[in-house]
């Protein structure tokens, strides 16, 4: 399982470092918040281009937005190699998606906890990455939904079912107590904002994850 970083949580003054301190990360995560969609605000493009140039991995933007269709050009043109969009901000799903592949980046779309999985079948051969939230968007540092290990389960069959090879990741919430899990149920991307960005060094508490994830599937192969 793969680890993106959020840097919703980091230290804004110190944003080079941070982002320099979770170099072992396997992308960046970029919260986009509007005030609209998700009652927060965090950063726009500026910002994003200024990561751009601090660091070699991919990023990828989830927008909390209302009106995604105009704001994700400005994160591809920013820098971003995936752009994902929440179902329900997007009147036209399929529409979004197709325009953001025409401006070059790979497309995903992020579910809400509430909303069910089956918004994904028509669209799903177009998808990089399919999004589950496991908060509801707006914070940094909630409580992951326990609900959301089903929810998991039932994409993997369903990605089976569709003959799909879109990545599940998992956003909101997860931490040393529930990452393990999390690789064992499936998911192929975890973002990890707080439990990484919060006190103590990022870089060692990316490495920790990184640990109980192997450890998790070692344990899963072992069990086979
Ligand atoms: C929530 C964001 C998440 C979140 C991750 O709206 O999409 O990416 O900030 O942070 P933690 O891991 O602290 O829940
Ligand atoms: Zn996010």
């Amino acid at each position: 399982m793969r680890l993106a970083p959020s840097i919703l949580t980091a230290d804004f003054l110190n944003l080079g470092a941070a982002i320099g301190a979770v170099a072992q990360a396997d992308e960046i995560h970029l919260d986009i918040m509007d005030g609209h969609y998700v009652p927060n605000l965090s950063f726009g493009p500026i910002v994003v281009q200024a990561v751009r140039k601090t660091t070699d991995l991919n990023l990828s933007a989830h927008l909390m937005v209302t009106n995604p269709d105009s704001m994700a050009p400005w994160f591809i043109e920013a820098g971003c190699s995936l752009i994902v969009v929440h179902a329900e901000a997007s009147t036209h799903l399929h529409r979004s998606l197709q325009n953001i592949k025409n401006l070059g980046a790979e497309a995903g779309v992020a579910l809400n906890p509430s909303t069910p999985l089956e918004v994904l079948e028509y669209i799903a051969h177009d998808l990089k990455r399919v999004l589950l939230m496991s908060v509801n968007p707006g914070f940094g540092g909630q409580l992951f939904i326990p609900a959301i290990y089903d929810k998991i389960k039932k994409l993997v069959k369903l990605r089976q079912a569709w003959s799909c090879s879109f990545d599940i990741e998992v956003d909101g919430g997860v931490n040393a107590d529930n990452i393990g899990m999390l690789a064992q149920a499936g998911v192929d991307i975890a973002v990890v904002g707080s439990a990484v960005f919060g006190p103590g060094d990022p870089g060692e508490r990316l490495q920790r994850l990184r640990r109980q994830v192997i450890e998790s599937q070692a344990h899963l192969e072992g069990r086979k």
